[in-house]
């Protein structure tokens, strides 16, 4: 199993006259949690953290955040130098095999991943019935879970060829699932994947090419949508990555996890916040007065929060909202585009980050306060932007799967303290029910 250094120092805790000694494990970056392992087994206890503010799930050699200093690394490498240097799919490798690929493994991988880009066409027929409208994280959950149907080697116990080919499986044909939800939505026909173009053109491709106006593929979309899947493709245990990985502990198929993932994801708190911010903003722009909402964000009273704004880990600026802003009045400015809501966006952060109750609570931008500028600006439809995250996300499912599924992990299973009415006894309002069993 794997765990970080154990035993340097140790707690104690005092409980009912005894003393019980804790553990203490050290991470690679210097971090220490307390091994609580056997608290129950020695004293009866077990401890509440709801939200698991205070719990680490398991240990993890994939990602590592520091969220006072603002730092994120996948497998050792500041997200700053892969943005700079690498593609999508040289970080989708080095978060499922651990390193960077060398120019055969990327060849390979590519390859792997333009094989596995095609959806069984039995399964196009499901887009026919969606409702008009319905929402296409939604169409892509379903999807996602259908897929063991139709290629049922997933298995945890399956061969270690049968998971790479069904791990490159899921992150290429998501794309397509995504891309197709998307054509069938506006009526367009759909467009297939194709072989001598890169992960990211490809999407584009088939999100906007169409028979009547061939789609012109720019070299500097490219680079952007490789830029926000870079920074959007892990974050440790979060929602949805815990999601897949108490999922799969049950020994669940790859696809289930992967489409409890993408249902997690979907909501506002979590991936579905980059939706949210935009129509926020919207909504402040149409009414103009941006102290108001402030003012809301403020109130206890009041639910309103800002989206895109706070984070449970970076209590410092989130460093991929730092990138992705310069990206965005980059890419903004280069294309004459007026946007107003970067505008208000700009006026939001500034007066948040002058304003004691953000300052105090350490709430900056998070990731999602300026993708869904940026994917307006490239023209990414409004209810596609958490299926665009979805997509980043997958290389970082996919690895925390496997490194759960190799290591010993216990299947999920948490106590709870009850707090619940004592025995009771039935009543006599019930009493005699039983033998009207149709009432
Ligand atoms: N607007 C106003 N107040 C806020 C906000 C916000 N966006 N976020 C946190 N607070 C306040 C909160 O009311 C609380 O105040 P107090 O201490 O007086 O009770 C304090 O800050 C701590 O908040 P919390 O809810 O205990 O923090 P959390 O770690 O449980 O929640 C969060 C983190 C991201 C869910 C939360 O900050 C939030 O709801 N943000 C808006 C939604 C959002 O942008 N989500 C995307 C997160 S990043 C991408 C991802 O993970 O998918």
């Amino acid at each position: 199993m794997m765990t970080g250094e154990k035993y340097k120092e140790s707690a104690v805790l005092k409980f009912e006259g005894r003393e019980v000694e804790l553990p203490v494990v050290v991470g690679t970056e210097g971090d220490k949690a307390l091994d609580i392992k056997q608290l129950r087994a020695s004293t009866g206890l077990v401890t509440i953290d709801p939200g698991f503010v205070n719990t680490a799930s398991c240990c993890s050699q994939i990602t590592y955040i520091d969220g006072d200093r603002g730092i994120l690394r996948y497998r050792g490498i500041p997200i700053e130098e892969l943005v700079k240097k690498s593609t999508f799919v040289d970080v989708a490798y080095l978060l499922v095999h651990g390193t960077l690929p060398t120019e055969q493994e990327r060849l390979d991988f590519s390859c792997m991943l333009n094989l596995n880009s095609m959806i069984h066409e039995d399964m196009r027929h499901f887009f026919d019935h969606f409702p008009q409208g319905a929402h296409p994280m939604h169409i892509l959950s379903t999807m996602i879970n259908a897929m063991a149907a139709f290629y049922p080697n997933v298995d945890v116990n399956t061969t270690a060829s049968n998971i790479e080919q069904s791990c490159a499986r899921v992150i290429s044909i998501v794309r397509t699932i995504a891309a197709f939800a998307y054509k069938k939505s506006i009526g367009e026909p759909i467009v297939y994947p194709r072989h001598d173009l890169s992960y990211c053109a490809n999407f584009l491709n088939m999100m906007f090419d169409s028979p009547v106006q061939p789609y012109h593929i720019s070299a500097e979309t490219v680079r952007l949508l490789n830029v926000l899947f870079i920074l959007h493709a892990d974050h440790e245990q979060n929602c949805s990555t815990s999601a897949v990985r108490a999922i799969g502990s049950a020994q669940v198929n790859l696809y289930a996890t992967i489409s409890a993932g993408t249902s997690a994801l979907s909501g506002p708190l979590h991936g579905g916040a980059n939706q949210a911010v935009i129509e926020q903003l919207r909504m402040i722009h149409a009414d103009g007065d941006i102290e108001k909402f402030i003012k809301m964000a403020k109130d206890k009273n009041n639910p309103f929060r800002l989206m895109g704004f706070g984070h449970r880990v970076y209590k410092a600026y989130d460093p991929r909202a730092a990138i992705i802003r310069k990206e965005c009045e980059n890419y903004l400015s280069r294309i004459g585009s007026n946007d107003p809501l970067l505008n208000v966006a700009r006026r939001i952060e500034e007066i948040a980050l002058n304003d004691s109750y953000f300052v105090d609570r350490c709430l900056y931008p998070n990731v999602d306060f300026y993708t869904g500028i940026l994917y307006r600006a490239m023209g990414i439809p409004e209810n596609m932007f958490t299926v665009m995250f979805a997509l980043a996300r997958l290389p970082g499912w996919v690895a925390h799967w496997k490194e759960m599924i190799g290591d010993e992990t216990k299947i999920v299973r948490p106590r709870q303290l009850y707090v619940g009415r004592t025995l009771q006894e039935v009543g006599e309002e019930l009493e005699g029910r039983a033998s009207t069993f149709l009432l």
